[in-house]
C-alpha cells in the first residue's frame, strides 16, 4: 500500500523533528541532558497520588471508572475557578473546561478558530507544541519579536492594521526563553486586545513556578480590569495545567474563557475524546482539594527548582565564554542561550553529544529563518551534581567553538 498517497493534505506539513531524532541519543544514562522539558520526577508526590487513588477506587470505584461529562468534573472545575480568583476577579465554574493537558486545549482552540490563511499573532520564538498543532490548519503566523521583558507589545498596533483572528502567547516564564512579559507591557497588551477585539490565548503552564521577582497578574485578569469587569467573559482564553505543579502523566489541564468559547470547545471535545479521563480527574481533585498540601508541594518545587536555576546560572557565569549570552528567568523550567551569529546550535549539539551533554537547538521554536544561533536549556530535570558537570562540559564545547 502506498500510504503516503492516502494521507490527507494537512499531514504534509507534519514531520518528525530531526532534532528529536538526535536527542534519542540522550536516553543513554551517561548523557547529561538539558534538552527535555520535563519536571523533576523525584519530586512527584507519588505516595499522595497512590493514597488518593486507593481512596477513590475503594469509595467510588464504579463511578470513577465510568464515562463522565465532556465539560469535566464539577468539583474540579470549582476548585480551579477558586484558585484563579483574585480579589474582585472571579471565575464561574461554567467558564471552565477540563482538557487532556493544556496541549489538547491548544489543539482544540485551533480547530474552533482557524480557517486556512487566517492570520495569527505569536511571539518569536514560541512554543513548538502549538506550532505542530496549528500548522495543520494553514494559518499565517505574524511573529512579534521579544526581548528580556517579553514580547515587544509596541509592535502590535502596526501588525494589527491587517485583520488577525487570534493571538497566542506564553506571557509568564515563556517556553523556550524563560522570560516574562513585564507588568507595564501586560497593561498595554490588555488595552490593545480590548481596543481591537482580538481573542488572546494566554498559555500559562509555568505561572505558579516563580523563584524570584514580584508576581505579575495574568493577562486574563488585566484584560478584565480594562473592561471594567470582574469576570472571565472577555477576550482572554486562559490555558492552565496540573502538569508542572503535580504531574504531567495524569494529563489534566483546563481552559478558562467566555462561555461561548467553552461551549464550542465542548462540542469539539465530544468529537475528539468524549471527555478527559474520569479517574485521573477524580484523583487530581482528591489530591488538589487539600489546598494546604498542594500549596506546600508547589512551595517545595519552587525551592528545589530555584536552587537548580541558581546553580545553572552560576556555573554558566563561571564556565561559558564571554561571547555567549543567556536569559535569566525568574521562574519556569528553561533558559535560552544566544551564540555569536556565525555559530549554528545544531552543529554544536553534535559536538556536545560527543561529550555526553545535550540541549535543544532554538531554530525549531522560531517562525521564519531565525534562531539558528540559539539553544534552550532545561534546569528542572537534572540533579545538582549533573548540572555542574554538564554545564562545565558545555562550557568547554562553547569555548572551542567560539575560538574557531
Ligand atoms: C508552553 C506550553 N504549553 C503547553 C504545554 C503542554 O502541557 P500539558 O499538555 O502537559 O498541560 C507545554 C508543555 O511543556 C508548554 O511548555
Amino acid at each position: 500500500m502506498n500510504w503516503d498517497s492516502l494521507f490527507a493534505e494537512r499531514t504534509k506539513q507534519m514531520k518528525r523533528s530531526t532534532v528529536r531524532e538526535i536527542l534519542k541519543l540522550t536516553a543513554k544514562p551517561e548523557v547529561i541532558s538539558f534538552a527535555g522539558g520535563l519536571p523533576a520526577p523525584e519530586l512527584f508526590p507519588v505516595d499522595r497520588i497512590r493514597e488518593a487513588t486507593d481512596v477513590v477506587l475503594a469509595e467510588r470505584g464504579r463511578e470513577v471508572l465510568q464515562y463522565s461529562t465532556s465539560e469535566g468534573m464539577p468539583e474540579l472545575r470549582g476548585l480551579i475557578a477558586k484558585r484563579l480568583a483574585h480579589g474582585n476577579f472571579q471565575i464561574h465554574p461554567d467558564n471552565i473546561l477540563i482538557t487532556s493537558g493544556s496541549q489538547q486545549a491548544i489543539d482544540m482552540l485551533a480547530r474552533i478558530f482557524l480557517n486556512e490563511g487566517d492570520r495569527v499573532v505569536v511571539e518569536n520564538p514560541t512554543y513548538v507544541g502549538m506550532m505542530s498543532s496549528w500548522k495543520s490548519y494553514y494559518p499565517r503566523f505574524s511573529a512579534v519579536p521579544t526581548d528580556n521583558d517579553g514580547m515587544l507589545v509596541d509592535e502590535l498596533p502596526t501588525l494589527l492594521a491587517e485583520p488577525h483572528k487570534v493571538m497566542y502567547a506564553i506571557p509568564t516564564f515563556q517556553n523556550p526563553q524563560g522570560t516574562t512579559l513585564v507588568q507595564s507591557r501586560r497593561a498595554q497588551l490588555a488595552r490593545i486586545l480590548v481596543e481591537h477585539g482580538l481573542p488572546f490565548i494566554e498559555d500559562d503552564p509555568y505561572g505558579e513556578l516563580r523563584y524570584s521577582g514580584d508576581k505579575v497578574p495574568s493577562v486574563l485578569q488585566m484584560e478584565a480590569e480594562v473592561r471594567g469587569a470582574t469576570n472571565a467573559d472577555g477576550n482572554v482564553i486562559y490555558c492552565g495545567t496540573f502538569s508542572k505543579i503535580l504531574t504531567p502523566g495524569l494529563r489534566i489541564g483546563w481552559v478558562a474563557a467566555a462561555f461561548p468559547v467553552i461551549d464550542k470547545l465542548v462540542q469539539v471535545k465530544q468529537g475528539a475524546d468524549l471527555h478527559t479521563s474520569t479517574l485521573n480527574q477524580v484523583i487530581t481533585y482528591e489530591v488538589a482539594r487539600d489546598e494546604a498540601f498542594l500549596d506546600a508541594h508547589i512551595a517545595h518545587l519552587r525551592e528545589v527548582y530555584r536552587q537548580r536555576r541558581d546553580l545553572m546560572l552560576q556555573t554558566m557565569d563561571e564556565y561559558f565564554p564571554a561571547e555567549v549570552t543567556w536569559t535569566r528567568p525568574e521562574g519556569g523550567l528553561f533558559l535560552m542561550v544566544t551564540l555569536p551569529a556565525h555559530l549554528d546550535a545544531t552543529d554544536l549539539l553534535k559536538q556536545a553529544l560527543t561529550h555526553d551533554v545535550a540541549f535543544v537547538p532554538g531554530e525549531g521554536f522560531y517562525i521564519g529563518d531565525a534562531g539558528k544561533n540559539t539553544f534552550r536549556l532545561n534546569f528542572s530535570n537534572s540533579r545538582e551534581e549533573r548540572i555542574v558537570e554538564g554545564i562545565k562540559r558545555l562550557g568547554g564545547v562553547l569555548k572551542a567553538a567560539v575560538r574557531g
